[in-house]
Formats: C-alpha cells, structure tokens, sequence
C-alpha cells in the first residue's frame, strides 16, 4: 500500500515534469527555429576526429594507398598562422604498398539535417583522389550497409585535368547501389581554382540537398555561395533485401559521419586514359575549419 502511494505520487511528478519539458521545448522551438551553430572546429586539436588505418584493398576501390595513423600521413600543423589538419599523401613502402596517406571521421555522427561546411586547400595531380563526404557510422545504418545506408559526397575530383563532383550514393546493398547525379552530369557546373582555400558544403534538408561553394552562415541563412547542385528528396531512396522501398525520407534521415580523405589512384581515377600514369606526390589536403549547424524544429513524417 505504501509503495504504490509513493509510486502514484512519483507518476504525478513525472507526468508533471514532462508537461513542463514539452512547454519548454515548444517555447525553445517557437524562438530558435532554424539553424544552430553546433561544431565549429578551428583544429586546436583532435578531439572531434578519428584516423582511420585500413589497407587500400578495403576501401573497395583497390585503392594504392594504406592510411596510416602516424604523424607521416596525419597531422595538425600552422599554415599561414592558422592550425589546419593534414592528410598527406607520400610514396612510402608500408605493408605491401607503395604510398600511405591520410583518412579521418568525425568521432560521432551528425545529423540528420543541417547545414555542414568545410573550409579545406584540395590538391589536385596524377592519380590524386581526395575527398569530402558523409556516411553512416561504418557505412552501416538502420537500412543495411552501403549504400542503402546512403552517402552524401560533398566534393570529389580526380586526376590533374578533371572537374569536382558531388553526388549522392543510395538505393540498395551493393551490388544494387544507385547513384544521383549520375557521371558525368555530378559534375560541378564551373571550374574551381584547386588548390586554394574553399569553403565546400552541403545544405541537407528533408526535402533536397544543396551542395555549396564558398557559402556561409550569416545571420541563420546560408549566403554568398555558388550553387554546385541542388538534389531533389524525390530523387533518393533506400532498398530493403526485397526490393521494396523504405518509407519516409530513407536513408538520409539517420546520422552521418563527416569523412575527409586524400587517397592515391583506385577504381575511378585509374578508368581515365592517363589519369594514373604516376602518383603526384607528395601531396596534401589542408582542412582549416569543420563547421555544423543542426537545423530544429525537424519533424520526421513517416
Ligand atoms: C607496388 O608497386 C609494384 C611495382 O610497380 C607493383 O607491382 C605493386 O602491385 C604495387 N603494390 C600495390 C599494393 O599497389
Ligand atoms: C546580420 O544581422 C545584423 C543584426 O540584425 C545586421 O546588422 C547585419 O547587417 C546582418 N548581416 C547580414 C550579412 O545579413
Ligand atoms: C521537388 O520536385 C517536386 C516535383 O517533382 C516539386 O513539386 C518540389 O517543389 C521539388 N522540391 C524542391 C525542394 O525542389
Ligand atoms: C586529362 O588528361 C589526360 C592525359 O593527358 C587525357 O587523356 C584526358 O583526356 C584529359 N581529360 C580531360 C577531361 O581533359
């Protein structure tokens, strides 16, 4: 008797106490709808990154690479007076290969939603391949493995003479992956002066993607930039194992993984005549600034 006394009374008190979280929320969400600065990383350190090891053979690329860990590949260094993160690409022999490099995720993943902005120095040169991109945790989600899971490709471009690409991986378990915009239409519509410091970004919402050059979040809207592309929600979707598909805004409404890579030759690169005749290194990404901003008041329609 007593004890449910006390337990009656504790349930008062809860269901008072989530009354007051759903007020307060509903105050929160009426005044800050929007976006909401959440990560703005300037490099002083690690702490939101992880390096990954993994041999060139894995990325299922047959890439010529092995990302390391070591100072060699990964690094935070000054460069014009402001700390940037590394990835360099070297020809060092390093367990059966010929070139080790950089390879590094967010220690959490982000999302879904938002505004993600990466202001980076991309490389460009033979057999050269480095990337911006977003992928669930282990390329692994709620909708199987890749890409079902989904991958949103920010930036990408390959060899000395090519273009930047961004696109978006989805559909079902490889092999019935499918991809949007496919090539050569993922292609940026205007040259980029590589090698120069840009700010690379994509605008995900519910109902499409943007990608950004050079945009910026100034006073909760995104600004100044270039327009790369813009994807339609209409265009993805995600596969179960029979075929059919997942309800709602699947696979791009589960949290991703921010990924910067600098890999040497693989698959893609090396299908373009004379893309791959050396490796162009040594060579490195510089990444300057890892900005998130989370959007509220996001309600997921299934
Ligand atoms: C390393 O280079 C040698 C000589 O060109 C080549 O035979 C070998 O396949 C390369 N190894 C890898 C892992 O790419
Ligand atoms: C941002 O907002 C401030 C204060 O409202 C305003 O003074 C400023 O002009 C705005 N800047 C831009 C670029 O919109
Ligand atoms: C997406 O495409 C549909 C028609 O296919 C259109 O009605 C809708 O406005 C588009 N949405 C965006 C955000 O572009
Ligand atoms: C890039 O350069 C290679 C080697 O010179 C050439 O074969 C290829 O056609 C060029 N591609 C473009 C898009 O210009």
């Amino acid at each position: 008797m007593h004890f449910i006394r006390v337990f009656y009374w504790k349930f008062y008190k809860i269901r008072k106490m989530v009354k007051q979280i759903i007020l307060f929320t509903v105050l929160i969400s009426g005044v800050f709808s929007g976006y909401v600065n959440v990560m703005n990383d300037t490099f002083q350190d690690m702490s939101n990154w992880i390096e990954n090891v993994m041999a060139g053979a894995d990325s299922g690329n047959n890439d010529w690479e092995y990302y390391t860990d070591t100072p060699t590949n990964v690094f935070i260094t000054k460069i014009n007076g402001q700390n940037a993160l590394v990835l360099r690409a070297v020809a060092q022999n390093y367990k059966g290969y010929n070139y080790t490099s950089g390879k590094v995720n967010s220690v959490r993943p982000w999302g879904p939603y938002g505004f993600f902005n990466v202001k980076a120095v991309v490389p460009k040169g033979s057999a050269l391949w480095p990337a911006i991109f977003m992928m669930p945790p282990n390329a692994q989600s709620v909708y199987g493995g890749w890409a079902a899971c989904g991958e949103i490709d920010i930036m990408e471009t390959i060899c000395s003479n090519s273009s930047g690409y961004s696109t978006l991986h989805f559909g079902g378990v490889w092999p019935n992956n499918v991809q949007y915009p496919v090539f050569p239409s993922n292609a940026y519509p205007f040259e980029v002066t590589w090698n120069q410091p840009h700010w690379y970004g994509v605008e995900w919402q519910q109902t499409y993607m943007n990608i950004w050059l050079d945009a910026q979040m100034i006073n909760g809207s995104i600004q100044g930039g270039k327009l790369i592309n813009h994807i339609n929600s209409s265009q993805w979707y995600s596969l179960n194992s029979n075929g059919q598909k997942y309800p709602g805004n699947a696979p791009y409404n589960q949290p991703f993984n921010i990924i910067f890579d600098l890999a040497v030759g693989g698959n893609w690169p090396c299908s373009f005549p004379g893309c791959c005749d050396y490796a162009a290194v040594p060579a490195q990404m510089e990444i300057y600034n890892v900005q998130i901003w989370a959007l509220t008041n996001v309600e997921e329609q299934l």
